[in-house]
């Protein structure tokens, strides 16, 4: 459980995790890791703990609306998970279908708004269609975006976004000398997330502490969080604490804390 810190803070439990609500992380940005470990200790097969997986975004979507994150962006499934087994990405291609028939009333009750990022046209159908049926239902809410990246990858990004601008130049739309951070930002899949397109926090579980090819562009300035826990054991608990080492770190963006700045 967490509450917000008030001015007149009155007494909270020990259970209680305090956050500020005026420094909650806009965007965070979250690579479940960990569901083929959390099966395995349980001598489960490794769909079982993405089916377990799949629970935990339930739950952390609706924690993170709650504390007020305006983008929560998940990384589902990258360009590289293809590599796995057929019956594993079998199963991965259907839990979309399964997540949305069952939790879109839940969405669209709690004003959460669906976005999808990467390649989804190499999607099967069924999982496009079930990924575009929740985008046009949850389309008028007007709260958190809950973004997922499927079928995503940093650099198949980064190459598509500087084709695009590639071709301008070769149009002769654009003047090369004129590229700057902006122009490659908004080419990026991430674009339409406008203000929040940066992730603030970026999340990791299962104790690994990498990157893997997820937004590498966009966290330049990210605050990582890399916690133990496995995917299916991370919870509401789990996202207030890491906000709460968010909370806990000083962000200069590359210059100086405020009272550095006078000495
Ligand atoms: C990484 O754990 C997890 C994935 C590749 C899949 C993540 C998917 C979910 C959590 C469910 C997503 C739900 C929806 C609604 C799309 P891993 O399998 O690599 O774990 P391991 O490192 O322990 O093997």
């Amino acid at each position: 459980m967490f509450s917000f810190l008030s001015k007149n803070q009155p007494e909270t439990d020990s259970q209680t995790i305090s956050l500020d609500p005026d420094n909650i992380p806009a965007h965070i940005a979250i690579i479940m890791d960990g569901n083929g470990r959390w099966a395995k200790s349980r001598h489960m097969p490794r769909i079982a703990g993405h089916k377990q997986g799949m629970e935990t975004v339930k739950t952390v979507t609706m924690a993170a609306s709650q504390m007020g994150v305006k983008v929560l962006t998940l990384y589902a499934f990258s360009t590289e998970n293809w590599k796995r087994p057929t019956d594993e990405v079998n199963y991965l291609m259907k839990l979309p279908t399964d997540f949305f028939s069952a939790f879109v009333p839940d969405l669209v009750k709690n004003n959460v708004r669906v976005r999808v990022m990467g390649y989804t046209d190499q999607l099967p159908e069924k999982t496009q269609q079930a990924v575009q049926g929740a985008i046009e239902d949850t389309k008028d809410c007007t709260g958190m975006v809950l973004n997922f990246a499927l079928n995503y990858g940093g650099r198949a990004e980064i190459v598509t976004g500087v084709k695009r601008l590639a071709q301008q130049v070769s149009d002769g739309q654009l003047d090369p000398t004129a590229i700057d951070d902006e122009m490659i930002s908004n080419v990026l899949m991430t674009a339409s997330l406008g203000q929040y397109r940066d992730p603030d926090l970026l999340i990791r579980t299962s104790g690994e502490e990498r990157i893997s090819n997820f937004l590498l562009w966009q966290i330049a300035y990210s605050e990582f969080v890399f916690v133990k826990e496995h995917w299916p054991d991370f919870n509401g608990d789990s996202l207030a604490k890491a906000v709460q080492t968010y909370q806990q770190r000083h962000r200069r963006f590359g210059g100086l804390e405020p009272d550095e700045n006078q000495k």
